[in-house]
């Protein structure tokens, strides 16, 4: 039987009416006709009738395989389209029109910070991402969105996999591009005893790894992992939050800054590392808010070596418990909020009772980022730019920045 696909799903799957109800196809587009095997109200599997004209061949030749990727088979305007489509869909869902929105989507071999798993096998190791649902591992010598750099440190994680994964389990390896070269925080290996700790001493050595932990020990740190957040350099605590290209980061950073042009003091919430507040502190007295201390140790750092920058103060705090309060946050003329993706419905609740007149939100969630547009245009504050920044890119991931003001 072939089924119509209508839309695409958020995990961006075809959707289409099938026979017992509704049905989701892997790597299918809307206007595609399709045919498949249906389990459990999927084809994993399906033969494309009728082809879409926003299909084309996947540039990945792990793309089948590969669970890192999942828009490979639609065109870059598809993909810009749906992504803004996703945004304005949620934003609908809760009456609210979307003025237009933008989107920016980083390049290929972008990728600066990703995560790789290794497993130790019969036959030596593995190295790669998961398999579309699956615990399988995919090597990919030929991946499109990591970061030459990265690439180049596959071999590392072989053999820190050769060192140090257990029998059966498997090794989390966040890989981040740093100034000083690649850092590596490794979580899943087995407990380093001293043989073990002297050779990823050793490889981090031959390597020249700028730092390599190991279950949140140091093993080493040969150069300063540090990151340029404008004019500030901080070193993040291991695997730390960093946006994902360069590209998302100063697609983001301009909009943000843009935003608040004007404002002389401003609360960053869920700082993070200083993404923003740095380079924020170079137009405006900033406070930046976030519940990881290391975090905001080293976007205090950071702030302290710097220089020309205006004052940064920062605060750690849990603001989905103990958010800035009304009263708190009327000394600021304008708040960014970057939150996790559960949002921020606390401090959002707490900035509509505020005086403040400019907000700007960034979200990597649109269900959140819907639910937080609603209340603040609700307290009086109107959508006024919307940008999304496509910085996973072939995924269904969707990041959006907006500037409210009242
Ligand atoms: C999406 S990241 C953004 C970080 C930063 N703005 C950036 O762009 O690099 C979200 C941040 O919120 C922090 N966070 C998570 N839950 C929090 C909470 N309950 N209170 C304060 N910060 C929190 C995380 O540690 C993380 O740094």
């Amino acid at each position: 039987m072939t089924l119509m696909i209508e839309r695409l799903s958020l995990h961006a799957d075809g959707v289409a009416h099938g026979p017992e109800g509704t049905v989701h196809v892997a790597m299918a587009l809307p206007g595609e006709e399709v045919t498949g095997v249906i389990e459990n109200g999927r084809i994993a599997a399906p033969k494309i009738v009728t082809p879409s004209a926003d299909r084309v061949s996947a540039p990945c030749p792990h793309y089948r395989a590969c669970g890192g990727c999942v828009m490979q088979h639609a065109s870059e305007p598809f993909t810009a389209r749906w992504k803004a489509e996703v945004v304005r869909n949620a934003l609908a869902s809760r009456n609210i029109e979307a003025p237009e929105i933008s989107v920016s989507t980083s390049p290929l071999h972008s990728r600066r910070r990703a995560t790789l798993a290794g497993r130790r096998t019969k036959k030596g190791t593995l190295v790669g991402f998961h398999a579309r649902a699956s615990d399988t591992l995919v090597e990919v010598p030929g991946c499109l969105i990591l970061r030459p750099e990265l690439m180049a440190a596959i071999p590392i994680l072989h053999e820190a996999t050769t060192i140090g994964a257990s029998r059966k389990g498997e090794v989390a390896f966040s890989v981040t591009l740093s100034q000083g070269g690649i850092d590596l925080a490794a979580i899943g290996g087995k407990d380093s005893d001293p043989a073990q700790f002297e050779a990823l001493a050793d490889l981090a050595r031959q390597y020249d790894v700028a730092r390599l932990t190991w279950n949140d020990e140091v093993v080493a740190a040969r150069h300063p992992a540090t990151q340029r957040f404008g004019v500030a350099q901080v070193a993040p605590p291991p695997g730390a939050f960093l946006q994902a290209t360069e590209h998302g980061e100063a697609a983001l950073v301009g909009f943000v800054r843009e935003a608040l042009v004007g404002a002389s003091k401003v609360a960053d919430l869920f700082a993070g590392c200083g993404t923003f507040s740095l380079p924020l502190a170079e137009q405006a007295d900033v406070h930046a808010v976030e519940n990881a201390s290391a975090m905001i140790e080293a976007l205090d750092q950071g702030w302290r070596q710097a220089k020309g920058l205006h004052r940064v103060t920062s605060e750690v705090r849990d603001l989905f418990r103990r958010p800035l309060l009304s009263d708190e946050i009327d000394r600021y003329d304008g708040v960014v909020i970057d939150p996790p993706r559960a949002g921020a419905e606390a401090q959002v609740e707490q900035i509509c009772a505020s005086r403040v007149k400019r907000v700007v939100h960034v979200s990597c969630n649109p269900v959140t980022f819907a639910r937080e547009t609603a209340a603040l245009t609700a307290a009086g504050f109107t959508l006024e730019k919307t940008l999304v920044v496509d910085q996973f890119r072939f995924s269904a991931h969707v990041e959006v920045a907006a500037y409210f003001s009242r």
